[in-house]
């Protein structure tokens, strides 16, 4: 168990009222709880930076499964990076396009450069990386 420790932020007036109503809205229980969030949020952000540590989160991809080969060269990449990847879950959106949702776990290089070669495919139209820590040092 830590010690929590009290300390004084000083803020503009201006600045201090647009938090107070950002935490209305996200309907914050205390100052001090809205500002351990953003502390956190941004110790994430920073983690994120170093890409040798080990970092957990989703590749998302929509293609379209006619394209030439395309299945076969996502599948294939897919094998390369198999220590990195937790799960797979495909969806069939419509008569042309693929959903397609990696679960991924392993060092930030690594898995940006698997994002990376999914994204390059032609045939795949949107390919996005949500990567976040596995929040070790977090508590
Ligand atoms: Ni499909």
């Amino acid at each position: 168990m830590s010690t929590l420790i009290r300390f004084g932020i000083s803020l503009d007036h201006e600045l201090l009222k647009k938090f107070d109503g950002h935490l209305y809205r996200k309907k914050y229980a205390s100052r001090s709880e809205a500002i351990r969030d953003l502390i956190r949020e941004d110790l994430v952000k920073d983690e994120l930076v170093h890409e040798d540590k080990e970092t957990a989160g989703a590749i998302v991809l929509i293609y379209d499964h006619h394209q030439r080969q395309l299945l076969e060269k996502i599948t294939d990449i897919q094998h390369d990076f198999q220590p990195l990847i937790v799960s797979t879950q495909h969806i069939h959106l419509d008569h042309s396009n693929c959903l397609e949702i990696i679960a991924v776990r392993g060092i930030g290089r690594n898995i940006k450069q698997l994002a990376n070669n999914l994204r390059a495919l032609k045939g795949v139209m949107h390919g996005s990386l949500s990567l976040s820590t596995v929040g070790k040092n977090l508590h």
